[in-house]
Order: structure tokens, then sequence, then C-alpha cells
């Protein structure tokens, strides 16, 4: 039975970093507000011609790296990102070229912050049936382009950041102590469009737009949804999260995470955050987790860790893997 495996990961933050108190002398908030609320302390943002590929070829480039892999072993490149260079190409294909790849397929994938729990559903489909033996799957964004920075309630929640991994095709036994990707649940509800949208776009009103939240709606919506799509998963593999070693969840907000924790039964210590650092980096925010948490040393070989988002769509869904 084929799989697919997680070779390695990488990741890449823009150098510059914005502190809430920098943010404080421009727009009416606080530290302390931004704190409380969020758990976000900083955030980094991309320098002017800095873009979204930019920070993806930096990303893939490490995780190449670290699997001991070339471009050229690559077959396919899955980038999520609502945040591309441009309207088209897709920035997937950009990537390819500053990677010097020049075959192989290339195509971005559009779920907002649970693109990369997409991505990686849609690369690992792909493998498992054949069309490709390896992929690159990454999460990349420059939100820092799409924020109302006169809209305190929504611009001092993101940050810009690329996040990547590498997947090859491997044998497995179908059980769930196989390494690789064992099991992945996606959903959405476009009924909830208006929660979280970009107030532009080449169809409507020809500009890019900015980000538009109700954020006391989409809150109990991620709790909910993200705490029942975790158990899911799981269940696909004939666990529960008491089995996790590490849960990965969308770094959006910490209160969000706190509590989707507590509703599953699981410590603070199994659970990998980075949102005080990184802020928001929607499809980013996944693989920069990972990344940070692969770095650091604390997930090793063998461990199962479960990878959760949820995001404008509403979409949401979760990767349940065996590192
Ligand atoms: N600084 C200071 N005050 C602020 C700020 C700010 N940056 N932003 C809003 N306020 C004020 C508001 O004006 C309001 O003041 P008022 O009571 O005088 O009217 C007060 O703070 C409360 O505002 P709320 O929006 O009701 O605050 P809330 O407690 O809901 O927190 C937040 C807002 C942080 C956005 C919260 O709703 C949230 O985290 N929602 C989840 C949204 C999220 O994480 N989205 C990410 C994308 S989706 C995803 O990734 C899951």
């Amino acid at each position: 039975m084929i799989r697919s495996t997680i070779e390695s990961s990488g990741s890449y933050l823009p150098e510059r970093i914005v502190t809430n108190d920098e943010l404080a002398l421009k727009i009416d908030t606080s530290d302390e507000w931004i704190v409380q609320r969020s758990g976000i302390r900083q955030r980094h943002v991309a320098a002017d011609g800095e873009f979204t590929s930019h920070l993806a070829t930096r990303a893939a480039d490490r995780a190449l790296a670290r699997a001991g892999m070339a471009a050229a072993d690559i077959d396919l490149i899955v980038l999520a990102t609502a945040t591309p260079d441009q309207t088209f190409p897709a920035t997937a294909t950009k990537v390819q070229a500053n990677l010097g790849m020049t075959r192989g397929a290339a195509f971005d994938v559009q779920a907002v912050c649970s693109g990369f729990v997409y991505a990686l559903s849609v690369a690992d489909s792909m493998i498992k049936c054949g069309m490709a033996g390896t992929a690159l799957v990454i999460g990349a964004e420059t939100f820092s382009r799409i924020l109302d920075w006169n809209d305190r309630g929504t611009c001092v929640l993101f940050g810009d950041g690329a996040g990547a991994v590498v997947l090859k095709a491997a044998q497995g036994n179908g059980t769930s102590a196989d390494r690789g990707i064992l099991a992945h649940t996606l959903h959405s509800d476009g009924r909830h469009h208006d929660l979280l949208y970009v107030d532009g776009g080449p169809s409507t009103t020809g500009t890019a737009g900015f980000l538009r939240m109700q954020g006391r709606e989409v809150f109990k919506h991620a709790v909910a949804n993200l705490a029942s799509v975790v158990a899911e998963t799981m269940g696909q593999a004939g666990l529960g999260p008491e089995n996790l070693d590490w849960l990965i969840p969308h770094q959006a907000n910490q209160r969000i995470i706190d509590a989707t924790g507590r509703k599953l039964g699981l410590s603070a210590d199994k659970v990998v955050g980075t949102v005080d650092r990184h802020a928001n980096t929607s499809a980013a925010s996944l693989p920069l987790a990972l990344d940070a948490a692969v770095s650091d040393g604390r997930i090793r070989r063998d461990q199962l860790l479960l990878l959760e988002a949820m995001g404008g769509g509403l979409t949401w869904g979760a990767s349940l893997v065996r590192w």
C-alpha cells in the first residue's frame, strides 16, 4: 500500500519583526490588549519587493536541503496561499522556476488558513494514486499586504511567513504504525462567507481588497469545528486524542488553541505554539509551527502528530501524521 512520508520540513520568516509596542505607536491599541485577546507579541513583515514566492522559495530550499534532495528530484509542487504574487500564474510556478525545476507540475490551492491541510491532502492523494513520487507542499503568505491598517480589530492579528514539507511515496502496511500521512479530513461551509473574507478581487472590484472579519463569530466556529475535526480524523485511524504526541494547531489565537486543547483533554505541553512570535500567518502557520518543533527537537521520529486549521470560507480540516 502506497503512502506519503514527510521527509523533512523547512521554513522562512521575513527579517523585519514588528512588536505590539511598535504597532501601538501607529494605531489605537496596546501590547496588553493584543496579548490578552490573542497571545500575539510580535509578527514578521515582508520587506518591500519581498513577495510570497520569495518566502516560499526560501522555505522550500531549506526543506529540500534537510531531505538531502534537489529540486530535480521533485515531481509536484502544491502551494497554499491566499496572497499570491499575482492573480495568475500560480505562485507555485514562480517557486518552480526559482528552484530551477523544469519538469513536473506546480499549482496553487486556496483555502485561506486551512490551505496547508488542503494542499497536503491534495499532494498525498496524488502520491497515493501514482501521479507523483515526490512533492513539495508549501504554505506561504504575505497577509501584511491585505490588511487594513486602520482596522485595529484585524491588523494586529496577522503576519507574513512560509513553511514547506517534502513528501515521498513509501510502502506501508496500512496500519496506524506506518510512518507518513495516516488520515485527512476536509470540510467547508460557504454559507459563512461573510465572517471572514477579503473585500476585493479580480472579478468583483478589480482591486486586491482588504481582510474583513467578524472576530467573535469566527472564534465560536473555530473552537467547535476544530475539536470535532481532530476527533473525526483520529477516529479514521482507529485512534483518539489521547494517542497524540503533538497537536499542531493553526496559530490564529492562543485562546482558540487553549480552548481546543481543553475540549480534547490534551495537556498544554502536548500542544505546539508559535502564535506569540509569528501571529496568524494563514496557510503558512501550520508548516511554520511544525518546523519550529522539528528544529528544536521536540518532534521525533515515529511520533504521532495532528495538524488542524480553520479559515475563511469557512474551511477547516486536519491531517494525522506519523513523523
Ligand atoms: N486594540 C485595542 N482595542 C481593540 C482592538 C485593538 N487592536 N481591536 C478591537 N478593540 C476593541 C473593540 O473596539 C471593542 O471596543 P468596545 O467594546 O469599546 O466596542 C473591544 O476591543 C472588544 O472588541 P471585540 O472585537 O468584541 O473583541 P474580542 O474579545 O472578540 O476579541 C478578537 C477580538 C481577538 C479578534 C477575537 O474575536 C478573536 O480572536 N476571534 C477569532 C478570530 C481569528 O482568530 N481569526 C483568524 C482567522 S480565522 C482563523 O484563523 C481561525
